[in-house]
């Protein structure tokens, strides 16, 4: 195995798993799991499009270390299959395999195919093992860790889950090689907020290197990035498992972001990274114009997603109807995180510390979207 792979520990007792991050991983798979988890027939789950690049590798790796367990399970590609008739397809088929409780289920896609089979580990058998082996940006910093699973269904987007923490991520930086850059900005928007939840040293490291990192011509700056948000999301997830604190703040641009996902029809009109985007320019704007951080703040952070070849802007983004900011507002009090009525903002306090906030009313921000939709 390669020397050169980066190991983030998540700390969380008996559940505590590693984050292996490196070049090549795919092809080590079968030793990493069985060292890992000793005793365990693995079967695959895969998104259909990374199986025909990424499949191959690993399945090889697997079958090598004598511990796959049968045909590799596909689920079509795309946010579609994160529903309840998946889930059903991809448990039965699991179970039709034999899998056993002291199994263990790898998740090989995105974000879609690891809540999918995350979901489908925790309640198959009452729950097995899960393996991550995430092959987009935003899964190998954001989705893969944490123990968030879950399914949508026509009420809302991740309404039906489970917390049930991987035993093992596997991040494979090469796999972004095939990755459409679209999907690889979006993924950037993610990072970019771990920069300006947390730390504005890394926040200033991304101003100088973004380019590198989007074009992958330096694989260590790249580990480097992705082991960043790792130790930073890790960090966060053992202080605050199941979100009754500090873990909020990962939401930092999510609740405009969501907002604006689902008034383009969550399509690819806008990619989740892409409203996430946006959603950070206007968390800065916000914090900003309330006097939160200090002045030229959401500039500075304007200028970066900009750089990045994201979105800022409402204005810029086709939802293909007209869309006012009352129909936005309603769409925030839609939130998971809204308690009993009151906006629940993650604001900045500067670049690299954000903080939540309960003390804007919904007229505020209304007026506020007005200004950035008409101003
Ligand atoms: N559990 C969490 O904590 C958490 C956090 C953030 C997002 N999410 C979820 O993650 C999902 C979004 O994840 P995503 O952005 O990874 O989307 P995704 O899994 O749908 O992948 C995006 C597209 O890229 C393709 N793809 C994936 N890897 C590829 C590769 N290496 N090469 C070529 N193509 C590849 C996929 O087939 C798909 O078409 C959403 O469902 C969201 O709700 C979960
Ligand atoms: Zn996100």
């Amino acid at each position: 195995m390669s020397e050169s792979i980066c190991r983030v520990e998540v700390a969380l007792g008996p559940r505590s798993y590693a984050i292996l991050i490196g070049q090549g991983l795919i092809a080590t798979a079968g030793p990493q799991i069985t060292a890992a988890l000793p005793g365990a027939k693995a079967a695959l789950v895969a998104d259909a499009t990374v199986l025909k690049s990424h499949g191959p590798a690993i399945v090889r790796s697997l079958g090598e270390a004598g511990i796959l367990a049968g045909e590799p399970v596909i689920v079509p590609s795309g946010e579609a299959s994160k529903s309840f008739g998946e889930l059903e397809r991809v448990t039965r088929q699991l179970l039709q395999m034999g899998l056993e409780r002291r199994d263990l289920i790898i998740a090989l896609g995105g974000g879609m195919i690891g809540d999918l089979v995350g979901f489908a580990a925790s309640i198959l058998r009452r729950g097995v093992r899960a393996v991550q082996v995430p092959t987009t940006l935003l899964a190998q910093v954001d989705s893969s860790v944490g123990g968030k699973t879950g399914i949508n269904t026509p009420e809302g987007k991740n309404l039906i889950g489970a917390f049930h923490q991987p035993s093992l991520v596997i991040a494979d930086l090469d796999t972004l090689g095939t990755l459409p850059v679209r999907e690889l900005r979006a993924g950037y928007a993610e990072v970019v907020k771990y920069g300006l939840l947390g730390s504005k040293a890394f926040f200033e490291r991304l101003e100088t290197s973004f380019t590198r990192l989007l074009d992958g011509s330096s694989p260590e700056e790249r580990a480097d990035m992705v082991k960043t948000c790792c130790e930073m999301k890790a960090g966060i997830v053992a202080r605050d498992e199941t979100e009754t604190g500090e873990r909020a703040l990962l939401n930092l641009g999510h609740t405009f972001g969501h907002a604006l996902e689902a008034a383009a029809g969550f399509s690819q009109r806008l990619l989740h990274g892409e409203a996430v985007a946006i959603g950070l320019c206007l968390a800065s704007r916000f914090s900003e114009l309330n006097g939160h951080c200090p002045k030229g703040t959401a500039e500075r952070v304007e200028r970066h997603v900009a750089a990045a070849g994201l979105p800022v802007s409402i204005g810029s983004v086709s939802f293909g109807r007209t869309v006012i900011p009352s129909a936005l507002v309603r769409l925030m009090q839609q939130d998971k995180k809204v308690v009993r009525g009151n906006p629940t903002l993650v604001l900045l306090s500067d670049i690299g510390s954000a903080f939540i906030s309960r003390d804007h009313g919904w007229e505020a921000i209304e007026r506020f979207l007005e200004n950035q939709m008409h101003g």
